[in-house]
């Protein structure tokens, strides 16, 4: 009997289940549990906090302090709550810091000391420094007053994410509205921030988010290994990578490579780059497509024999000498893939539909990067836009 038990449990022993936090315009920031499997996968929710005000857009998980950015379209001021996880997935408020309008990424520096906002909104970087106990207390803002730029959506700077480089000592800011990527030098005593030159986006291309990448081979003895910037810009579609340069005066960079996101394809009408991340094992550049339904998937529901048009996520190979390598583009499962993320391990990659309002879990093959079987799907959760896995056990 115990033989047998023991078989049976080493067949069908679902992979230990995880966690997931998901943002939603709704107001909602939810918890749920992912039972993985082909399948056998489920969603679960284990609770909803309302706690981090109207517009929850943006979350970051530190140690157990998931701190939740609110964009603050409903209120005079937006604002940023850290929210306490409980090992039974619920999220309670024990801070709440105001800010200026518009806030939609942040980025942790000075070994977690301080963190940094890009206000989309409000045209602006602010900066705070962090307690002991995960609360925030306001430090520096800058607020960029920039000229209209050649389209629509450029009428005024728009900061759209903050990302530090692998040194830790430069902090990252694409600004959408103003084409340029700021960069700020971090002042590790004060954690107060310099501003340096910032990298100038072709006219009308709107710099939305960056990822930093550095090949896996090791760093020939006494050089620094090769550093790349991947940005992802929203309006012209396309990624431009540029090598870092590093020097005593601060940085360089060499404009490397522009690439489109649809491969030998032609970019729809309407396309709209949005995120971009890199694998966990460092072999692929992964970027989502938004408003470019060009795939039709069968319903989550059997019953149902309506078809779900799908925006993508484009899969690319980099190289040593910082260029992409188109691979292939894979269905995000609905409209407006604002969001994903993958794994510890990059078996899975979950997306956040926005304008479907859904949250589908793909499964991965980690070694091809090809995405594979539906593994979850959630509906009905209003305008998804972030997504944090946690693995801790
Ligand atoms: C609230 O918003 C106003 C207007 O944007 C801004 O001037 C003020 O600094 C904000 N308050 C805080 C605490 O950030
Ligand atoms: C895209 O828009 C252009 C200009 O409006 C039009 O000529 C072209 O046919 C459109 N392409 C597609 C694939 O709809
Ligand atoms: C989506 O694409 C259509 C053209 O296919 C365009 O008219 C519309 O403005 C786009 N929407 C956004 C939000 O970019
Ligand atoms: C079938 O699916 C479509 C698309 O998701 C949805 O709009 C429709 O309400 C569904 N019909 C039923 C009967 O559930
Ligand atoms: C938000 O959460 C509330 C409370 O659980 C729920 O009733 C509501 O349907 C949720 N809304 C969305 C859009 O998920």
């Amino acid at each position: 009997m115990a033989l047998r038990n023991l078989l049976y449990a080493s067949l069908v022993a679902p992979a230990l289940a995880v966690k997931l936090y998901v943002s939603s315009y709704s107001g909602n920031v939810t918890t749920f549990e992912l039972t993985p499997g082909v399948g056998a996968a489920s969603l679960k929710t284990l609770s909803v906090s309302t706690e981090c005000g109207g517009v929850p857009t943006w979350l970051d998980l530190q140690g157990s302090d998931l701190y939740c950015v609110d964009e603050g379209w409903l209120t005079p001021n937006a604002s940023v709550n850290t929210l306490k996880v409980s090992p039974d997935g619920s999220l309670k408020r024990t801070s709440k810091v105001d800010t200026i309008q518009g806030p939609v990424s942040d980025q942790t520096y000075n070994k977690g000391k301080a963190v940094a906002l890009a206000h989309y909104g409000g045209g602006a970087i602010s900066t705070f420094t962090i307690s002991a106990t995960g609360a925030w207390s306001p430090l520096e803002q800058f607020v960029f007053n920039t000229p209209p730029g050649p389209r629509p959506e450029q009428e005024s700077s728009h900061v759209h994410e903050a990302i530090i480089d692998p040194t830790g000592e430069y902090l990252f800011f694409p600004d959408l509205g103003a084409d340029v990527v700021r960069i700020y030098k971090i002042d590790s005593a004060t954690s107060k921030l310099t501003e340096q030159p910032s990298i100038k986006s072709d006219p009308a291309s709107g710099p939305r988010h960056a990822v930093f990448w550095t090949p896996s081979k090791k760093p020939v003895y006494g050089a620094k290994p090769s550093t790349y910037l991947f940005v992802i810009h929203e309006l012209a579609n396309k990624i431009t990578s540029y090598k870092v340069n590093y020097a005593a005066t601060g940085l360089s960079f060499t404009r490397v490579q522009d690439i489109g996101l649809y491969g030998t394809t032609a970019p729809p009408n309407g396309t709209r780059a949005a995120e971009i991340a890199v694998s966990p094992d460092n072999k692929f550049i992964i970027s989502s497509n938004r408003n470019a339904t060009i795939f039709s998937l069968a319903n989550p529901d059997p019953k149902n024999a309506t078809k779900i048009p799908s925006d993508s996520l484009t899969t690319f190979t980099p190289s040593d000498d910082g260029k992409l390598k188109f691979v292939n583009l894979a269905p995000s499962g609905g409209s407006f893939p604002r969001f994903f993320s993958l794994n510890k391990d990059g078996s899975m990659v979950a997306v956040g539909n926005q304008n479907s309002g859904s949250l589908y879990v793909w499964a991965r093959d980690a070694k091809t990067g090809r995405f594979g079987e539906r593994l979850a799907v959630v509906e009905n959760l209003g305008g998804v836009n972030n997504i944090v896995w946690d693995e801790r056990n």
